[in-house]
């Protein structure tokens, strides 16, 4: 159980908006929508960890466009699935009114899947993949600020731009992004899909307690990829990663959830696993990183918790009490047990995800995930 004085049921802000707790539920693909549109298995999924008093809990990856899709079945966020969107907001705040509810806002890009989607490359296509136009990663823009003003009037509480794990918005910010037009070459040109996004967005968003934060990938291990110094280097170099988090601070983003790695490619990095576990400390490393630079101005969301299963409280508490990171965000664990938070202030036995990899073969397999353990609590 919990102590009641445990740091991690401590309220904090995000913006001008108080998190009930330390705990973020992160975003997990649940493949589920309807022709793009908000399902009712995803409804309960989501209602269900709204029950869980999560502080922070960040809705999955929402396409910008239905063939930007890296799931055959991911929800589109678009004027006609916004009555889904604004239910699946209502039914959540019914459960736990408290929870602050982001949506996470993505294009797929080179990893939209080629048999339901259109593979977009911004640099070095493979031949399956198309190379972006400059109209047409506007285009994507355009859609991203549309997604972000639709998540407000979804009642949602803010938007997580996702540009992390090898997405479109990951890859914009790479050094290996040479294009020679706007959006690439030089660190203004690959950070300003992100700059002039919330620039509009501090203008056209009428709640102005709306959060805005984003997601990145540290270093993604691979050559030419964040965190590393030039195109044509893969070893660990953050310095310009830095950069582009000292730049969200002068945007006015109100937070950064620090991860890592690219899923399928270095996913270790970014989801260890029993035989990968000592890159929580990777992870940890980062957050440290980012909290270091940032102060006060923004807050630092850790990601990668669910390898510790029951170590990750003690760890986590320190973390925070370190001031290493301002929250703790768990993805597995959410599938295995959503009430994980609830149920640790009760003191009621929690169900530990096991890291069978269960969810993600799922994911891979383009089927509804879930997690394959513990089955009852989600269906
Ligand atoms: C099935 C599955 C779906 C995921 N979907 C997303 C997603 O939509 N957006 C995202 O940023 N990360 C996604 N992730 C990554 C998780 O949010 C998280 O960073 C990762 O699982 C590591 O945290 P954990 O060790 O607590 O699970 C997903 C991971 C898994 C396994």
């Amino acid at each position: 159980m919990l102590d009641a004085n445990s740091i991690l049921l401590s309220s904090l802000n995000i913006g001008n908006r108080t998190a009930q707790n330390r705990f973020v539920a992160q975003p997990m693909e649940g493949n589920d929508g309807e022709n793009g549109a908000v399902s009712e298995r995803a409804i309960k999924r989501y209602t269900q960890l709204a029950e869980g008093k999560w502080g922070v809990i960040v809705i999955e990856a929402l396409a910008v466009k239905s063939d930007a899709l890296a799931r055959k079945n991911q929800m589109v966020i678009n004027r006609e699935h916004l009555p889904g969107f604004k239910r699946l907001v209502s039914e959540m705040k019914k459960a736990d009114p408290n929870a602050l509810i982001l949506f996470q806002i993505t294009h797929s890009g080179r990893k939209s899947g080629k048999d339901f989607s259109q593979p977009t490359a911004l640099y070095d296509p493979a031949p399956h993949e198309h190379l972006l136009t400059t109209e047409e990663i506007d285009e994507i823009q355009r859609l991203f600020v549309e997604a972000t003003l639709l998540a407000e009037e979804a009642g949602a509480d803010g938007v997580d731009f996702k540009m992390c794990h090898g997405y479109f918005g990951c890859e914009l910010l790479r050094p290996a992004n040479q294009r020679d037009d706007k959006w690439g070459g030089s660190f203004q040109n690959r950070t300003r899909f992100l700059s002039e996004s919330v620039k509009e967005l501090k203008t056209r968003l009428k709640n102005k307690d709306f959060i805005l934060g984003s997601r990145i990938s540290y270093w993604e291990g691979i050559k030419g990829g964040c965190g590393t110094k030039s195109a044509d280097d893969a070893v660990e170099d953050l310095t310009e990663m830095d950069e582009v988090i000292r730049l969200m601070v002068n945007l006015g983003l109100d937070y950064v959830n620090v991860s890592a790695g690219i899923p399928g490619v270095t996913s270790e990095i970014t989801r260890p696993t029993a035989t990968s576990k000592w890159f929580y400390l990777h992870q940890f490393r980062y957050a440290r990183r980012a909290k270091a630079l940032v102060g006060d101005a923004m807050k630092v969301f850790g990601s990668a918790y669910s390898v510790l299963k029951e170590e990750a409280i003690a760890l986590a508490e320190e973390n925070l009490q370190k001031g290493d990171t301002d929250f703790v965000g768990w993805g597995r664990q959410t599938l295995a047990d959503p009430l994980f938070p609830k149920r640790l202030a009760l003191g009621e036995q929690v169900d530990y995800c096991k890291l069978c990899s269960g969810c993600s073969k799922l994911m891979v397999k383009q089927e509804q995930v879930k997690c394959i353990i513990y089955p009852v609590i989600k269906e």
